[in-house]
C-alpha cells in the first residue's frame, strides 16, 4: 500500500482569484436563503430601517453588498426618494427582479458591480449594508462600508448599523470532551485498548481553526467581556488591519475549559432607543452562530479562576478575506500561552 501524505501544499490565492472566490461564494441561492431566513438578522434591520424612517423619507440611500436587495427594499419602503443596490455578484439580476415584482424599479435601482469601482449618479444621505461575517471580520466587507462612507456619504449622513462590538468567554464543549474521552471506551466494546489515540484524537480536534458552532448558555463559563467597539463613522480601513483589545473573565465555577467563543453584536441608533443585532450565546440563534477557539487540551478552571488575555483579529496573508485570531491568555496561575486561529478553507474553494 502507498503510504499517504496528508501534507497538503496551499498556494497563496492571488487577489483577483481570491475576490472571485468570494463573489462567486454569494451567486448560489443557498446563502441568500440562509440569510433572509434568518428572522433575527432580516427583522432586526427591517425594524432598524422602519425605526429610522423619519431620517430616510425622502433621502438618497446607499446600500452596499444589496444580495437580492431586501434591504434596498425596505428602504424604500420606509420612504426613501431613491436607493442604490450595489452588488457585485450575479445575484444582482434577481435583484432586478424583486425589485420589479414589487413595483419599486423607479425608487431602487440596482447596479451592479463593486462599490469600489461603481459610479453612483449623486452622494448619498444613508448608507445601510449586511456586512458582517463569521467572528465579524471574516469577508472583510467592512472595508468596502467603510468605502463608501469616505467617498459617498454626505457630512451628517446616517449609517446602518453604526456601531459593532465583540465579546469573548470561556466556553466547555462537552461534545470535545466526549470524543477524547471515546477513545477510553474502545476497549469495553471491542476489546482493544485504544487509549494512547486520546492524544492524536486531542491535537486533531483542539486544533488552530476557528470552529464556527452553536455554544449552549450552559457551556458559557463566565460573563462574556467586550474586548473592541468599532463606530462606522469613523473606522478607518488602517484600523481595520489590526482590530485588538483586552479582556479579563472570572469563570463561574468547577469545568473543563475547552476554549473561548468569540461573538458580535452590531447597534442601529434609532429615535427612541438603540436597537441591537446581537450574535450571543444568550439571545436567539443567528446563522452567524458563534466562533469557537479551542485551547491545545482542556484546562480545569474553578469559581473565580481569571481567564485573561488580548485578541488580536487581522487578515490573513494568504487571503485578506479570510481573518486570523491571534488569543495571548493566561488560565489563573499558568503560564501565558498564545495561539493563531484562522477560518479553514472555503468550502468548495479548489486547491489548484
Ligand atoms: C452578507 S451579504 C448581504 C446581502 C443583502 N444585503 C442581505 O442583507 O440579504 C453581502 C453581499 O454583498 C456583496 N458584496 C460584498 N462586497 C461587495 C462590494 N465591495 N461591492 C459590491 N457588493 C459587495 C456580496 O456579493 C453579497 O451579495
Amino acid at each position: 500500500m502507498e503510504k499517504m501524505s496528508h501534507v497538503v501544499k496551499k498556494r497563496k490565492l492571488d487577489k483577483s482569484r481570491q475576490e472571485r472566490l468570494y463573489f462567486d461564494s454569494y451567486t448560489d441561492v443557498t446563502i441568500h436563503e440562509d440569510m433572509i431566513a434568518d428572522y433575527v438578522r432580516t427583522n432586526t434591520y427591517r425594524t432598524a430601517i422602519m425605526r429610522n424612517s423619519e431620517l430616510i423619507r425622502g433621502k438618497v440611500v446607499l446600500d452596499v453588498g444589496a444580495g437580492t436587495g431586501v434591504l434596498s427594499i425596505f428602504c424604500a419602503q420606509a420612504g426613501a426618494k431613491k436607493v442604490y443596490a450595489v452588488e457585485a455578484c450575479s445575484i444582482a439580476e434577481e435583484a432586478v427582479r424583486i425589485v420589479r415584482h414589487n413595483n419599486l424599479q423607479d425608487r431602487v435601482e440596482v447596479i451592479r458591480g463593486t462599490v469600489e469601482t461603481v459610479d453612483l449618479p449623486e452622494p448619498v444621505e444613508v448608507i445601510v449594508s449586511e456586512w458582517m461575517g463569521y467572528a465579524l471580520l471574516h469577508e472583510s466587507m467592512l472595508n468596502s462600508v467603510v468605502y463608501a462612507r469616505d467617498k459617498w456619504l454626505k457630512p451628517g449622513g446616517l449609517i446602518l448599523p453604526s456601531k459593532a462590538e465583540l465579546y469573548i468567554a470561556p466556553v466547555c464543549d462537552p461534545v470535545v470532551e466526549d470524543r477524547l474521552h471515546f477513545w477510553y471506551t474502545v476497549k469495553e466494546q471491542y476489546g482493544v485498548d485504544m487509549s494512547c489515540m486520546s492524544d492524536f484524537a486531542r491535537r486533531c480536534i483542539m486544533n488552530s481553526d476557528i470552529t464556527v458552532n452553536f455554544v449552549s448558555i450552559e457551556d458559557v463559563l463566565s460573563h462574556p467581556a467586550r474586548f473592541a467597539e468599532l463606530d462606522l463613522y469613523t473606522v478607518t480601513a488602517e484600523e481595520l488591519r489590526s482590530v485588538k483589545g483586552q479582556f479579563r473573565c472570572e469563570s463561574f465555577g468547577s469545568s473543563a475549559a475547552s476554549g473561548l467563543c468569540v461573538y458580535f453584536t452590531v447597534t442601529f441608533s434609532c429615535p427612541d432607543k438603540p436597537l441591537v443585532l446581537s450574535t450571543s450565546p444568550f439571545k436567539a440563534e443567528t446563522h452567524w452562530k458563534q466562533a469557537v477557539l479551542y485551547f491545545d487540551a482542556p484546562v480545569r478552571v474553578v469559581q473565580d479562576t481569571a481567564v485573561a488575555g488580548e485578541v488580536s483579529m487581522y487578515p490573513s496573508e494568504d487571503s485578506a478575506r479570510h481573518v486570523c485570531i491571534r488569543v495571548d491568555y493566561t488560565i489563573g496561575e499558568q503560564k501565558g500561552q498564545t495561539k493563531t486561529f484562522s477560518i479553514p478553507d472555503w468550502s468548495g474553494e479548489a486547491q489548484s
